[in-house]
């Protein structure tokens, strides 16, 4: 069992509070639906959705037919979850916990699956194996984690060069969600639990009028951003951190022109693993 890190645990806790994560995760419901097609997810089947924020794919993975059970850290996560599955008319069992020590029982899932979850677990090897644990033999581990290259290593990149101590909302390279979407990594990260795993790579396109309008949706709704700000603020730097975003925007947005608005690519790549019988 994983000793439980609590401070990062309380981090964790607060980035995803703060702000407005619904009108975030609606933006990125794409990547559940890859993950959840990839996966193979179908009617009948126990599924367990490992940090399943407000629900995105434990909601297709219903839609699909199967039972579903949704975990997450965070508290006030499984609320909006609650108030989102029930005005979705769908009925998911929604439990608090730890990706690193799932309270659940060997092979009990058909498939155990996580979008941009269990990537922010710090103990990597704890999460995998704990998805790994609880699905039973012949059935499928999948997950999804941002891509090197994109837009979201990006603005993660510029940020942990500025961080305030104690706001980070990454961790050090190679321990933080980014070595997810690396693939050798990945690869060997699967092969530690016994595992080959395919690996899918697709784009997801934040859209918005302008760098501007990007900025302000960020700074409103993001969690990870507003902790960055708040960080950056204590320390009387909020104009610079202002500055700073901006411009990540304006370098990472790959529209041809003004007209088109601003499109920031986030890669991403959707891992999945069939387990042995
Ligand atoms: C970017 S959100 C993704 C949520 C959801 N899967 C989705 O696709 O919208 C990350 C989620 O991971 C949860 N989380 C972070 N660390 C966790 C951990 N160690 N165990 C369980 N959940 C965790 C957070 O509370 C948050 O809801």
């Amino acid at each position: 069992m994983a000793d439980i890190d609590e401070d990062a645990a309380a981090v964790q806790r607060h980035i995803w509070t703060i702000g407005d994560y619904p009108a975030v995760a609606r933006r990125m419901f794409e990547v559940a639906e890859s993950t959840v097609e990839l996966a193979g997810i179908d009617a009948g089947q126990r599924v367990l959705d490992v940090a399943t924020g407000d629900g995105n794919a434990a909601l297709l993975a219903v839609r699909r037919g199967a039972s579903v059970v949704g975990v997450d850290l965070t508290p006030a996560q499984l609320d909006k979850a609650l108030t989102r599955l029930a005005a979705e008319g769908v009925t998911v069992e929604l439990r608090p916990g730890d990706a690193q020590a799932l309270d659940i029982g060997d092979d009990e899932f058909d498939v155990v699956i996580s979008v941009l979850g269990m990537i922010f677990a710090p103990d990597h090897a704890a999460a995998l194996r704990e998805m790994v644990r609880v699905c039973r033999p012949g059935g499928t581990v999948a997950a999804a984690a941002w891509a090197e290259g994109g837009w979201m290593g990006r603005w993660r990149a510029a940020v942990a060069e500025q961080l305030a101590p104690g706001s980070a909302p990454t961790p050090a390279p190679n321990a933080g969600p980014d070595a997810w979407g690396d693939p050798d990594e990945v690869r060997r990260r699967f092969a530690a639990v016994g595992l080959d795993v395919e690996l899918h790579e697709r784009v997801l396109d934040w859209s918005f009028p302008s760098p501007e309008a990007a900025l302000d949706f960020y700074l409103e709704a993001s969690g990870p951003f507003i902790a960055f700000m708040d960080g950056m603020r204590r320390r009387g730097l909020q104009d610079e951190a202002r500055q700073l975003l901006h411009q990540c925007m304006v370098d990472a947005d790959t529209s041809s022109s003004a007209e088109a608005g601003c499109h920031l690519e986030s890669p991403y790549l959707v891992m999945v693993a069939r387990l042995p019988r």
